[in-house]
């Protein structure tokens, strides 16, 4: 049978709307327009378009946004200036820096400079170690997407075997840890894996849940997966492909075709993952303006 298709784009729809909603209801108590700011550096067309895309949401939702943009040229010391600004500013109630940053800036400074408060990225040790702990914090965008797609799914995860397949700090690490919390969704048993897990394929094959954030596309092959696994696919590659207008195409790090009719769930690229992030970040901004996590 064929798996059940996760439509990321159309629950990141859902859930901008339901924002957008309670954005209206809090303007007309008279409550604060939540407000994003946003920080990108150089000219990459993927940053750029991420950004655009963030920045677009945030108007969808009736927030307020500020883009800063600035020259890859600029120095460590000036970034950081702009974001104790930023810090300081009291009308801005989350803000990002959105990576990769040029070479000469230390990324980690970056983020350590950044207001745990305003860290609506999730990105800053106290926010990941807030999480490690089950404590109030804000989750960092791709797993807090993948757990807004298990929950609204209603997909059992209690004692279920998880698979992460990529242990970045971003996707993988933080991933692993939600879905052994106890909670829902989470109560897992996980499986962190890496480039060094010997014999990978085996630690799949026992996944109730995938989560394949490697970055290579088709590394996950129908081989690799359990009859009735809930796939979840976090990769963005680009493939090219001279057919296509921009003479690339997005390929996942799951081979979708084949893998699709042994899944349970499945996630899609694009129209997964993806949309999925931006409205977490929605979510993070709205939960700082109402100073749900920090007061
Ligand atoms: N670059 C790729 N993903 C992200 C993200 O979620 N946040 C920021 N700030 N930069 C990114």
């Amino acid at each position: 049978m064929a798996a059940t298709i996760i439509d990321g784009k159309q629950l990141a729809k859902t859930i901008k709307e339901e924002i957008r909603q309670e954005v209206e209801r809090i303007k007309l108590q008279g409550g604060k327009t939540p407000h994003l700011g946003a920080v990108l550096i150089g000219d990459d067309p993927a940053s750029q378009s991420y950004i655009r895309s963030k920045v677009r949401s945030c108007e969808q939702c009736g927030f307020a946004s500020t883009l800063i943009q600035k020259p890859s040229i600029i120095t460590e010391y000036q970034l950081l200036s702009i974001i104790k600004e930023l810090n300081d500013d009291d009308d801005i109630d989350g803000f990002i820096v959105q990576l990769p940053l040029p070479e000469h800036i230390d990324e980690e400074k970056v983020t350590l400079a950044i207001d745990p408060k305003k860290d609506v990225d999730g990105f800053h040790p106290v926010n990941f170690g807030r999480m490690a702990l089950g404590l109030p914090s804000y989750l960092p965008a791709t797993p807090n997407g993948i757990l807004e797609m298990l929950k609204r799914y209603k997909i059992e995860t209690s004692g279920k075997h998880c698979v992460v397949v990529g242990r970045s700090n971003i996707v993988g690490k933080p991933m692993s840890i939600l879905l052994a919390n106890k909670s829902y969704p989470g109560n897992c048993t996980v499986t962190l894996t890496h480039s060094r897990t010997q014999d990978l394929a085996a630690e799949t094959r026992r996944a109730d849940i995938i989560i394949a954030a490697i970055g290579i596309p088709n590394f996950i092959t129908a081989d690799m997966v359990k009859e009735g696994a809930t796939i979840i696919d976090v990769g963005i590659n680009r493939v090219d492909d001279v057919t296509a207008k921009r003479g690339y195409r997005l390929k996942g790090d799951v081979d979708f075709e084949n893998v699709q009719s042994k899944a349970g769930f499945i996630t899609p690229v694009p129209g997964g993952v993806g949309p999925m992030t931006v409205a977490s970040l929605l979510i993070n901004t709205l939960r700082a303006s109402k100073k749900e996590v920090y007061d």
